[in-house]
């Protein structure tokens, strides 16, 4: 049986929700339009706390003008059955009036030198909307524990510096990144896919696939790989195909071994896609 989540629409009845909650917290953010990635967070949080809150919120500050914010998919009551079915005892589904009640806030969270590369160089300001959000659920929610995807690599990597660098205190735990049945990672952003474009989409888990399969013979041989598969699907408008150390995001030189991060973004008809594998190299 699956008991239904308090949902919480404002601050007061957060506040109310979180304050009756016993035992240790874990916080699961989404911008909605749950899918199986989403569930996943929620399960793996679900095992290392008493209780799970899920925040709903599409946050319009790490959206640019131009970008999908007015046409991104809104499905709230399939999210909530989701959320009850995952077992979370909390669902925060604000209004942007809620979260910035004075409007745009003037004061933000920087993402710094980290936030300006691969997702950060196409999509300005974007990181620094995405961490000034999370600092904000962060202090509203006051979990625990705050479960990330690793599909959102560089996000997840800037959530940690932030926890680290500004001393918030809470642990951040990664969730691999939860793939179709035929490798395709899971995104809200995948309705938008035709089912032609879709097709065309294979082709970024396919190169990272690929790159994967060479890791052994070292970046040069991984980048080939990757880009080889890429070149043969010209609907697939690669943006970047980087190997980058997972720390500091930069590309690792050819006598590198150890761990990397094997990342592709690219927009498949309207859509703009990213991917990424962990990998060990060498
Ligand atoms: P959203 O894209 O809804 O993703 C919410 C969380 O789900 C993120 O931690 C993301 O990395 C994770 N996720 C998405 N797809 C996944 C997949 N296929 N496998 C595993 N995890 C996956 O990321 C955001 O929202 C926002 O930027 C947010 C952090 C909520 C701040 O607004």
């Amino acid at each position: 049986m699956t008991s239904q989540p308090v949902v919480a629409h404002t601050r007061e009845d957060l506040f109310a929700a979180r304050g009756a909650l016993q035992g240790n917290v874990a916080v699961v953010m989404t911008m909605g339009a749950l899918h199986e990635g989403h569930a996943e967070l929620i399960r793996t949080a679900k095992r290392s706390a008493d209780h799970v809150v899920v925040t709903i919120f599409l946050n319009p500050l790490q959206f640019a003008v131009g970008e999908d914010l007015s046409r991104y998919p809104q499905t709230f009551d399939a999210d909530l059955e989701i959320c009850a079915r995952e077992g979370a005892s909390v669902v925060f589904a604000p209004t942007p009036d809620v979260v910035y009640p004075q409007g745009e806030p003037g004061v933000r969270v920087s993402a710094g030198a980290l936030g300006e590369v691969l997702e950060g160089a196409s999509r300005a300001g974007h990181f620094d909307g995405v961490l000034t959000v999370v600092a904000k659920l962060l202090h509203l929610v006051q979990p625990d524990f705050a479960f990330f995807g690793q599909k959102d690599a560089q996000q997840l990597l800037l959530i940690r510096r932030m926890v680290r660098d500004l001393d918030f205190q809470v642990e951040i735990i990664a969730v691999p990144t939860v793939r179709e049945d035929d490798d395709l990672a899971l995104s809200s952003r995948n309705t938008y896919l035709s089912p032609a474009d879709r097709e065309v989409a294979l082709a970024l888990s396919r190169a990272l696939r690929a790159g994967e399969s060479q890791a052994a013979a070292g970046p040069a041989a991984v980048r080939r790989a990757a880009r080889d598969v890429l070149v043969r699907e010209p609907l697939a408008l690669v943006d970047y195909l980087v190997l980058v150390h997972p720390d500091s995001l930069e590309q690792v030189p050819e006598w590198y071994r150890g761990p990397a991060l094997l990342a592709v973004a690219a927009k498949v008809g309207t859509t703009r896609l990213i991917d990424n594998l962990p990998l060990e190299i060498g």
